[in-house]
């Protein structure tokens, strides 16, 4: 037993250094890169597993439309980097294969399939998530998902800290003996300002009133204890902006309360329960297929689809029916992300006519509907006539 003892702090030793070090790189982290200064954007496409690859291609196209002219010009590049497979992933033991960590590296900006997430008693080896790994690897701290439902009066985005929580050290967790497990759960300083300001600067730029921290403080009352701390410091610095304070739990039940969501605006919470709150969300907009997902760091971006990579559709041989529809919002977001902001609100209002106000077009997820290019095929058709 003492020897058990002996090994978990020694463990505990090395994360701790770890995450002392982290403190000390976002110390000196370097400020936002400027997109309209950079000679050439380069765009990468992770396809990744699954469907990812038939639906990120389809968003791939939409993007090469949009940006034709720009990428004649050179100042816009697509650079598709393959391997970022389960496969792949298994086979060297790691979230994310040196040689795509490299490539990713070599880009500004990501488009991202979805990634299978192994767990435990999966055939995969329980290697951590590639999400994951990309956006600690990446620095890609705010986790930006809009939910719009303009029908019930709906206008929320959601900013979840994406760099730390409990999520960081999930694959650090360690069992002391088979009856003893542990997870753990950071919170930094750095980590928590540039998360909460990150919101505030949001709500300020875009005219929204009110900034809710979303957190469960009265029981994971260290780590959250300083989010919110954080948060009511921050806030300080914007008085133009009302701030209130929820717990994660009675947070899910105001989202499905008619007379009190359309008050929130802009959300802002610790990594795990903003996972959880914007499926609920999303599921309200029409499912997590429809919502699109930005993770923005100061140097690198990244885009994807919030939904899984639907192994089973591929199996079935039912890949070219699925919906593109969240990798392509993912696509609009990055659009606006780096400059292109006309182009992005072109898509969007495109994905509102072909999903929601015309629907020439259905995907079913089989024959009976569409096909993924159909469907993109219609989205530039509707492009055309804006
Ligand atoms: C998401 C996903 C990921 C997460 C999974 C796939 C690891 O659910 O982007 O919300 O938990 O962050
Ligand atoms: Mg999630």
């Amino acid at each position: 037993m003492e020897r058990r003892i002996a090994e978990a702090k020694e463990k505990f030793e090395k994360i701790v250094r770890q995450q002392l070090k982290r403190v000390e790189l976002m110390k000196s982290q370097e400020d936002f890169i400027k997109y309209d200064e950079l000679e050439t954007i380069v765009i990468g496409v992770v396809g990744g597993d699954g469907i990812g690859p038939a639906i990120t291609h389809q968003a791939q196209r939409i993007l090469e439309f949009l940006l034709k002219e720009e990428t004649e010009k050179g100042k816009v590049q697509f650079k598709v980097i393959e391997g970022c497979t389960i496969e792949n992933r298994a086979a060297v033991g790691k979230a994310l294969p040196d040689d795509v960590l490299a490539e990713l590296k070599k880009c500004h900006v990501i488009l991202k399939g979805p990634t299978t997430t192994p767990q435990k008693g999966d055939p995969w080896p329980n290697i951590e998530s590639a999400n994951v790994a990309m956006r600690k690897e990446l620095d890609l701290f705010a986790n930006v998902r809009p939910v719009k439902v303009p029908e019930l009066n709906i206008d929320w985005t959601f900013f979840r800290e994406n760099t730390e929580g409990s999520y960081i050290l999930g694959s650090q967790g360690f069992e002391v003996t088979e009856d003893l497990a542990f997870d753990f759960t950071v919170a930094t300083t750095q980590g928590t300002e540039r998360i909460i300001k990150s919101a505030f600067e949001f709500a300020r730029n875009n005219g929204k009133k009110k900034v809710t921290a979303v957190t469960k403080a009265n029981v994971i009352k260290t780590t959250d204890g300083k989010f919110l701390d954080i948060f009511h410091q921050i806030a300080k610095d914007y008085p133009e902006i009302a701030v209130d304070e929820w717990y994660i739990d009675i947070m899910t039940a105001k989202l499905i309360d008619e007379k009190r969501r359309s008050e929130f605006e802009v959300l802002v919470m610790p990594n795990l329960y903003g996972d959880i709150l914007t499926d609920e969300a999303a599921e309200l907009q029409g499912g997590v297929g429809t919502a699109g997902s930005s993770n923005i760091g100061k140097q690198y971006a990244m885009f994807e689809a919030i939904h899984g990579s639907a192994p089973r559709m591929v199996e079935e041989g039912r890949a070219q029916y699925a919906d593109p529809c969240s990798v392509i919002r993912a696509a609009a977001m990055l659009l606006s992300h780096i400059g292109y902001t006309e182009e992005g609100k072109k898509l969007t209002d495109a994905l509102d006519i072909c999903t929601v106000t015309e629907k020439k077009l259905t995907l079913t997820g089989r024959d009976t509907g569409a096909t993924g290019e159909e469907f993109a095929d219609y989205i530039m058709e509707t492009i055309q006539k804006l």
